[in-house]
């Protein structure tokens, strides 16, 4: 339907040109009591064809009625109104004043049509018409003329009109012009290619001034957007990227094979998630099993071991990775078999631990880990690492402090110091692996590794202002909040840089987690 009408509304605009030889469109607009809007979008369609009319752009100041005004119109002006609820017997003023309104009554009795007696309003010399209403219907008919200059001044003071500027197009023949038309094609199909139709139609030109749709898919999550930026600072350092894709893992390799006892509180099933089904692993090289019994048990490789009976049942469980660590583990076992060569290895992945949920703990989170396997290591080549690793990411002072896990030592919590927040902040766990996790694998005795590990989310919260991570995470999150974050963040210190430094500490506060603590 849209399409016929404005078919027929180009014709009658073609027409029209064609007698009485350009136009502007607002008059015309007026004349046949069509929309504006309507008839420059035909005449700027006609403007395809070639040749066909030229444009030229004017504008033009007129009197509008504002809203008020227009009441006005409908309604009678407010003079009017008052002057008609007052009987010929009169009626009290605060009567008027509540049933009518006090302009009104103040111009009825300017204009002598109400007097006031005692209290008492009474009609006086009743009007014979509503000049004010008339005056404005005037206006809105578009005759403005009709009203004197003086009378719009006292309307626009009034705020009953207003100046509005329209804009219009003046339409002229164009050289090719012909009332005519002949209809053109938006797209070229298959079909026309076929039946060579093509090479006698005429195509719409291109409009190289629209606007292309704005994609609606493809917004990437913020934790996908800080991973990718984690990512790129690991491959520009030059580590290889281990494959996570397990997230039930054994006992064995999430803790037996990182030196964890079988006693450690972290093993309770109200820390780790164990599975019912299947239950237990069987399938673990024998050799290695056996090295790592003994030296849990009795010890080896210089180290007393922790002495106690190591259970072959308990490293069968079961159970969702508690770390990416147990992965690491698995890589350097085969780094082991493969035989020793460096290596640098990452990983982003999710991880699981069975913790109380609140605002920013959930039982599954993003692990960040970073491994280098090398002759002769050292703290300091830890520390260079990391002041490298967190420099990349925009945290360029740091400071560590001793801290405990079972499969590294020494140990070190990272601290960065945040500028916009003036205090530090943990933003990691290290170490360098003990020799009674490594040697066992039967890696050389001259080689360490060195490796630490850090939430994805805790950034991701920190750089997006997001305060609760079911927020960011889970069947809460809201997709608009995915659509509208920025494609590129301008960070300042590495914070989300609109918040203020009070609102940056409250943030911080509230997002700073203990997901690094040692399993
Ligand atoms: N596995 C540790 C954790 O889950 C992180 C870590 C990795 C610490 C490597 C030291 C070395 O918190």
């Amino acid at each position: 339907m849209g399409c016929n009408e404005e078919m027929s509304l180009n014709d009658r605009i073609l027409q029209y040109l064609e007698s009485v030889g350009g136009f502007d469109t607002y008059d015309f607009a007026q004349k046949i009591k069509e929309d504006h809007v309507k008839i420059v979008g035909a005449v700027k369609s006609l403007l395809a064809y070639d040749e066909l009319v030229t444009t030229e752009n004017r504008s033009r100041t007129l009197w509008a009625l504002t809203p008020e005004g227009n009441e006005f119109v409908n309604e009678g002006s407010k003079e009017m109104r008052v002057f008609k609820l007052v009987p010929s017997e009169g009626l009290p003023i605060a009567q008027v004043m509540t049933q009518g309104t006090k302009i009104g009554f103040n111009k009825a009795v300017a204009n002598g049509w109400l007097r006031v007696e005692k209290g008492i309003v009474k009609p006086s010399n009743a009007p014979t018409e509503d000049t004010v209403q008339i005056h404005l219907d005037h206006i809105f008919k578009n005759c403005s003329e009709k009203v004197s200059q003086a009378d719009k001044d006292v309307y626009k003071k009034r705020k009953l009109i207003e100046q509005v500027i329209v804009n219009s197009l003046y339409v002229d023949k164009g050289e090719k012009f012909t009332v005519e038309l002949q209809k053109v094609e938006n797209d070229l199909t298959a079909e026309m290619i076929a039946t060579g139709a093509w090479k006698d139609l005429v195509f719409k030109p291109y409009n190289y001034n629209s606007m292309g749709t704005l994609p609606e898919g493809g917004h990437l999550h913020p934790l996908l957007k800080v991973r990718a930026q984690i990512r790129q600072i690991f491959l520009e350092m030059g580590f290889t990227e281990m494959p996570t894709n397990n997230y039930v893992e054994s006992s064995f390799w999430n803790f037996d094979a990182l030196f964890q006892p079988q006693q450690h509180p972290a093993r309770e099933a109200h820390d780790t998630f164990f599975l019912s089904e299947p239950a237990l692993s069987h399938q673990f090289p024998r050799d290695y099993l056996e090295q790592v019994k003994r030296v849990h048990s009795r010890g080896g490789f210089g180290s007393q071991g922790y002495g106690y009976e190591w259970q072959e049942e308990e490293a069968q469980k079961n159970l969702l990775r508690t770390h990416t660590t147990a992965v690491s583990a698995r890589m350097l076992y085969k780094l082991a078999k493969e035989g020793f060569r460096p290596a640098k290895y990452f990983s982003i992945d999710r991880v699981f631990r069975n913790e109380e949920l609140d605002a920013t703990h959930l039982a599954e989170f993003q692990q960040v880990e970073g491994v280098i396997a090398d002759h002769n290591l050292t703290l300091g080549n830890l520390i260079g690492v990391l002041s490298e690793f967190f420099k990349k990411m925009g945290m360029d002072q740091l400071r560590f402090k001793p801290a405990y896990n079972p499969y590294t030592e020494p140990s070190m919590e990272i601290f960065s110091y945040h500028n916009g927040l003036g205090k530090w902040i943990e933003v990691g766990n290290s170490g360098v692996f003990r020799p009674e996790m490594l040697l066992p694998m039967g890696l050389p005795e001259d080689v360490n590794v060195i490796a630490w590990g850090l939430s994805l989310e805790r950034p991701t919260m920190i750089k997006y202002g997001i305060d609760n991570i079911r927020d960011l995470v889970g069947p809460r999150v809201d997709l608009q909040m995915v659509y509208d974050n920025p494609i590129c963040r301008l960070d300042k210190n590495g914070i989300h840089s609109m918040l203020d430094e009070e609102e940056n500490s409250r943030r911080w506060d509230i997002t700073v987690f203990s997901l690094l603590t040692a399993a």
